[in-house]
């Protein structure tokens, strides 16, 4: 069949999910007819459902399938939960689980908000004199206030709302730059839609403000509204997760003894606080866990990941997120986060598994969700550490490879069991597991 060589389209948001397959797959792809097959195999069986799915984004064709997992045992704050994670990565679910494991015979992890004020800002040019606008700041503040009552009042009512309102020169980095930066608590709320809409109005008030208020007579133009928009940079919306115990309870690790563990642990976290480089990887393995549990729960995992990283680099290097510290023999290992989520609003209620997810959590606050994050964030980092500093890690990943490669190539139950066994000691790769399955199965048909 002759492909479409321009493979420009108009119109194409229009066209119905079917027609859409059509297009796509009779311009991408050899086989058409296989392709619609298998993008259709994957449309929900409710369209009920499936409608509330497309709805999410646009021009969906089909939906997008990731493991939904549990991992259970984790005691945080004397509770027992059992967490929701979609991931697609082998061997995190387990990591996650076998140290909430490890740690429910240790006194679990203990979590703590330390803050959860969101900020947003207006960014403004301000050619005239800006004395005269800190001058009625109170006033304008006010202003700004009473022309957003109509967003805020809800969010007033569950405890929330604007908190603070700052004018912030910024013109030594950047000529007639000034900002309006907004302090907000959204509660159970991730807030970013109320904080858009509020800092959106707080524009145009300003604009307005300004061209009416008898100051600035003659001097309407003096402000230029450039944008208005939440901030991802929360380092005020923090959480802390920890787990500690006696040294010597940290038992042993093969041949490695609990003292010899708890200084190659505290090594591994100290080089992931000075270099770069590890670092990147170290926080990458807390996010394995993390995100995962932010997309069970339909949270935005772009807005978590670039907020982590931000804080990550606070003090003008990309550092560790953890933290270890061994002293009078007792070992502590810690995490600080900021983390923006939402148990109420946005996809939280409307996904139907993130619901699940949340009812599986006993429907947890946004703090309390930030408790799990985080303390899920920490027993992966642990779980990584304890496989670097030990055994190494791949050991366990190349245990679910070989999972992996075994179902790939349709092994039977007993020539999994006979594969897993076979290559406890040995090394795995595709070729290797073929070979092993080659062999057992010319044996058998010449018997
Ligand atoms: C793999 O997804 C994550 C790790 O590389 C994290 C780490 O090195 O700490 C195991």
């Amino acid at each position: 069949m002759e492909k479409n060589t321009n493979k420009s389209v108009k119109g194409f948001s229009k066209l119905s999910k079917k027609e859409k397959i059509r297009w796509i797959a009779e311009n991408f792809f050899t086989d058409t007819e296989k392709v619609k097959r298998e993008l259709m195999s994957f449309w929900h069986s409710n369209e009920e459902q499936q409608k509330v799915l497309d709805g999410f984004s646009e021009n969906t064709l089909s939906n997008f399938v990731l493991p939904f997992g549990v991992a259970p045992n984790f005691v945080i704050n004397h509770k027992t939960y059992c967490v929701p994670m979609v991931i697609e990565e082998s061997s995190v679910v387990a990591a996650a689980s076998s140290a909430a494991k490890f740690w429910l015979t240790r006194g679990g992890f203990q979590a703590e908000i330390l803050g959860t004020t969101k900020i947003g800002q207006v960014h403004f040019l301000w050619k005239g004199n800006i004395q005269k606008l800190f001058d009625i700041l109170p006033d304008l503040s006010q202003n700004l206030l009473d022309d957003t009552q109509h967003i805020t009042a809800n969010m007033q009512k569950r405890g929330g709302g604007v908190l603070d309102i700052q004018l912030v020169d910024m013109t030594h980095l950047e000529k007639y730059y000034y900002q309006l930066k907004v302090s907000f608590e959204t509660c159970d709320s991730m807030g970013a839609n109320f904080i858009n809409s509020v800092l959106e109005q707080f524009g145009k008030t300003l604009t307005r403000y300004v061209a009416e208020h008898p100051s600035f007579l003659n001097e309407e133009k003096e402000v230029d509204v450039i944008m208005a928009i939440l901030s991802n940079y929360t380092p005020n919306c923090l959480v802390r997760a920890k787990v500690e115990c006696p040294i010597k309870d940290l038992g042993n690790f093969g041949e490695i003894d609990a003292p010899t563990f708890a200084q190659k642990f505290y090594t591994a976290v100290r080089i992931a606080t000075i270099d770069t480089s590890r670092a990147t990887t170290h926080n990458k393995g807390i996010f394995n866990g993390i995100d995962a549990v932010v997309l069970a729960t339909a949270n935005d995992f772009r807005a978590i990941e670039a907020n982590g990283h931000t804080y990550a680099a606070r003090d003008g290097q990309y550092r560790s997120l953890t933290h270890c510290s061994i002293e009078n023999n007792i070992f502590k290992f810690w995490i600080d986060i900021p983390l923006t989520v939402g148990t109420v609003g946005g996809l939280t209620r409307l996904h139907p598994i993130a619901k699940r997810s949340l009812e599986l959590l006993e429907n947890p606050s946004a703090q309390e969700l930030m408790c799990i994050m985080a303390s899920v964030g920490l027993a992966q980092n642990f779980a990584a550490l304890k496989s670097l500093i030990t055994t190494g890690i791949q050991k366990g990943h190349m245990k679910m490879h070989l999972m992996n490669i075994l179902i790939h190539m349709k092994a039977s139950e007993e020539e999994t069991q006979e594969a897993v066994h076979f290559f406890e000691n040995k090394t795995i790769s595709f070729n290797s597991v073929r070979e092993f399955l080659h062999q057992k199965r010319k044996t058998i048909h010449s018997i």
